[in-house]
């Protein structure tokens, strides 16, 4: 196993996601760690990781000494290269400016770790490397017994290497994908020079994650908030397979779920995991506070204002006990990875809803509970890897995405509860259609094609005829979309006969609706929900 030594970069989790990818199991301690620790740990290899601090002057982190002393190989990268220079013998030099961004280096030598490894050679015959840099501070001399491993002009000493000891350090981050050969890289130090055998596998994360949550909870018991979503969906797998009955999930139901989802969810959970789902049916509530008010903001504060009151409501009983129950102590998250990253950061206005609507934010510290959150440290694709590996079914681990005020924000203006009929209906249809509908050429289906798709409630009537009379009713919106990241996002190009065969199953199926369009917009400047 990999130990990942952090010393505070933002992108330390893509390390040990990089390790994971080259099968092989890793952990991420602070850089502070005791030398007890390490030895006990027994790692095979050792990655030291960059640092946010913006020059080195900045803070004295070092390596505990016996990183140095296990006769292990070592990584260092960026920070990490300059702890490893100053702690063996080298020098760096400081300097207040610092970039981050592509380079091109050069390779010196033949060295283990980057042997045949580049993205294209000089005129010369010198393999060249593709890479994120920070550049500023500078390795200025080598340590003893070190060799000049790669360099770019305004970087002479880019890498550096110690065969003997298998000591390697880099000034670029490899774990980031901008650096072309990076996964290669970290692949070769863990595989290669560390000698890990790369044979693990999510399957065997599900037991080190149930090891640690058992652990962690001991005989107490847990609460958590179940949206039907991925994430919370796993982590309720998770924890229900490491501590069963000690769980109990909070399912609210804010009468804004897709066709059938609420008891699709309940079977999933209560029904085939046996998992203890307490459903909250607060759709009167919701609707009757959401009447009358159409602007969008408004509507997304008190769906989000009830959702956590409701929920509080559940958990304080909970928390109580009863019917053979202690009581919990432990609320648990469904928080991945890159939500920890984005709670750091500058977050958008909708951000901070998603988070205060998914994660309920401020519950735990109000409610008295500790936090558990076994995703943390995963990546949403990790997170679906281990959705399988818990026997949960594919079409609910690949699922779209569903915003937390649901139809809410898809029927436009006021929420009425015969327009959320109407849209959950032709919503089931569109996604029905998608999901039948295959791609020639890769097989796929359009809903796998497709990264979020969904029908938007237009308020509006228009006129049409049907048999021989006219009709005078509401308009249905597609709207699909591919993205990888959500920020940005293009309509997907959806063959006709697919919008050809949604459409007339619309019309005819859903009374109500004479009318269906399809959303060309992309975003932005548009965004993907409509309000
Ligand atoms: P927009 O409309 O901003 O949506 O382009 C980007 C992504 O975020 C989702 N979304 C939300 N999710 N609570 C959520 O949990 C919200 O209030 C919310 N608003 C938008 C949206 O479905 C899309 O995936």
């Amino acid at each position: 196993k990999i130990l990942i030594l952090d010393f505070g970069s933002q992108v330390t989790q893509l390390i040990a996601r990089r390790v994971r990818e080259a099968q092989v199991y890793c952990e991420i301690h602070p850089n502070d760690v005791s030398d007890d620790f390490i030895r006990s740990f027994a790692p095979r290899g050792i990655i030291l990781s960059g640092s946010h601090a913006s020059t080195y002057e900045d803070h004295q982190l070092r390596a505990p000494q016996a990183v140095w002393d296990l006769g292990v190989p070592v990584l260092g990268i960026c920070y990490g290269m300059f702890t490893m220079a100053v702690q063996l013998g080298g020098e760096v030099q400081a300097s207040d400016v610092r970039e981050f961004g592509y380079a091109e280096v050069r390779a010196h030598g033949h060295t283990r770790l980057l042997k045949d490894l580049q993205d294209f050679a000089t005129a010369d015959g010198h393999g060249m490397l593709k890479v994120w840099m920070s550049h500023g501070d500078k390795v200025t001399a080598l340590p003893p017994g070190f060799k000049l491993m790669a360099s770019t002009p305004s970087c002479p000493i880019a890498g550096m290497a110690h065969e003997d000891k298998g000591y390697y350090a880099v000034q670029f981050h490899p774990e980031v994908t901008h650096t072309v050969q990076g996964a290669a890289l970290l692949r070769r130090f863990v595989r290669d020079i560390a000698g890990c055998a790369g044979d693990w596998v999510m399957g065997s994360y599900v037991d080190e994650a149930v090891a640690r949550i058992r652990a962690q909870v001991g005989d107490e018991e847990v609460i958590l908030g179940l949206s039907g979503g991925v994430d919370s969906s796993v982590a309720a797998a998770l924890i229900h397979r490491a501590i069963g009955d000690q769980l109990s999930c909070v399912f609210v139901d804010h009468g804004l779920l897709r066709l059938n989802e609420g008891d699709m969810v309940m079977e999933m959970f209560a029904g085939k995991l046996h998992a203890r789902v307490i459903r909250v049916d607060a759709s009167e509530l919701f609707l009757g506070r959401l009447a009358g008010v159409s602007d969008p903001e408004q509507k997304r504060k008190i769906i989000g204002g009830l959702f956590v009151d409701v929920f509080k409501g559940e958990a304080a009983k909970l928390k109580a006990g009863g019917e053979g129950h202690r009581g919990a102590s432990f609320l648990a998250q469904g928080t991945i990875y890159p939500d920890v990253v984005e709670s750091g950061g500058a977050r958008s206005k909708k951000a901070v809803t998603i988070k205060s609507h998914h994660n309920v934010g401020g519950l735990p510290e109000q409610l008295g509970l500790k936090l558990l959150e076994p995703l943390r440290e995963l990546f949403k694709d990790e997170v679906r890897e281990l959705g399988i590996a818990l026997g949960l079914p594919s079409e609910m681990v690949y699922r779209h995405p569903f915003p937390g005020p649901g139809l809410g924000v898809r029927i436009l203006g006021e929420v009425k509860p015969e327009y959320a009929d109407l849209l959950r209906r032709a919503d089931a249809i569109f996604i029905e259609e998608l999901r039948n509908f295959r791609d020639d050429a890769s097989g796929k289906s359009w809903y796998d094609l497709t990264s979020q798709a969904f029908g938007v409630f237009l308020p509006v009537k228009s006129v049409g005829v049907m048999g021989d009379g006219r009709t005078y009713e509401h308009v249905v919106a597609l709207r699909a979309v591919q993205t990888s990241d959500f920020m940005t996002a293009d309509w997907a190009e959806l063959p006709y006969a697919l919008l050809k065969k949604v459409s007339s199953r619309i019309i005819n199926e859903v009374r109500g609706i004479n009318r269906v369009t399809y959303d060309v917009s992309s975003k932005p400047p548009a965004t993907i929900e409509w309000e």
